[in-house]
């Protein structure tokens, strides 16, 4: 058995009857939009096998089923990281294991630097297109077959059906969505100013340490992606005297919370996911 089937396995027995058609990752600072799920039921990270535990404050490690504008759910409250020393190829587990329970959909939040003067910090920035700027990809080594191709195609990762829902949904909610290009960094330190200025010459509007692998995942096992991003600070050097760090992600977070839930709340009332 491989370890999505048996991870899926384990969410069955411990969330009977429980399935959904979407499933939510939250990032950093955005646990609390899982307050909003109705019915909830959930299981720990730990009691799934092969979960990685996140190690980043901020980040709880629960899987949450349960309803959402009364459509049913799985949210991901808390993700593991790269830069946490996990293996690449455990950090995309939760989606494979999504994908194995029946997901079509998968919507991935972040918390993200703005490379952007206008987009500042507090607002959200929808993806369009990603730049993977770390070297590193989950899909090396041999592939699953059952999983997807080898090779595949990345010119619409970000769907174009959803992101005209998500659209809908900030038009519906009246929360100002940005859109825009995300760069992946390994991190775990935030970026050099110079790293910063190449970065938006390379055409990047926003930089994460997360989200890639786990699109790159979505997209060779055929689900489709939308992602949205909290903005919590302004690149490294493009404020003067500006010194970045943790707090600050998490702080904004809170703040960015609220308009993330009222986004989703109204993406998901969309006939789309139907
Ligand atoms: N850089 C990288 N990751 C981040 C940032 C940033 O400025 N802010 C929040 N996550």
């Amino acid at each position: 058995m491989t370890a999505y089937e048996a991870a899926a396995d384990a969410i069955r027995k411990a969330l009977p009857g429980r399935s959904a058609r979407v499933a939510l990752v939250l990032g950093s600072g955005l646990g609390s939009v899982a307050d909003a799920v109705e019915n909830p039921a959930s299981v720990s990270f730990a009691d799934i096998p092969g979960f990685p535990k996140p190690r980043v404050e901020g980040h709880h490690g629960t899987l949450i089923h349960g309803t959402l504008s009364g459509r049913e759910v799985f949210v991901l409250q808390g993700r593991a990281h790269a830069y946490e020393g996990h293996p690449l190829a455990d950090i995309v587990l939760p989606v494979r294991t999504l994908a194995a329970l029946g997901i079509a959909s998968l919507v991935l939040t972040n918390a993200a630097g703005s490379l952007q003067d206008e987009m500042v910090p507090g607002s959200l920035m929808m993806l369009t297109d990603h730049i993977n700027w770390s070297g590193a990809n989950p899909l090396i080594g041999p592939n699953d077959a059952a999983l997807g191709p080898r090779f595949f195609d990345m010119t619409q990762a970000y769907d174009v059906a959803l992101r005209a829902a998500l659209r809908r949904g900030a038009e519906a909610s009246d929360v100002a969505l940005h859109e825009g290009i995300y760069l992946w960094a390994l991190g775990p330190n935030f970026e050099t100013p110079a790293e910063i200025r190449a970065f938006r010459i390379l055409g990047a509007d926003a930089v994460g340490m997360s989200t890639v692998p786990e699109v790159l995942a979505a997209r060779h096992a055929g689900l489709r992606v939308a992602a949205v991003s909290g903005i919590t600070n302004f690149g490294a050097g493009m404020v003067a005297n500006e010194i970045l760090d943790h707090e600050h992600t998490l702080t904004q977070g809170a703040t960015i919370a609220e308009s993330m839930t009222r986004l989703l709340l109204e993406f998901l009332k969309d006939s789309i996911h139907d």
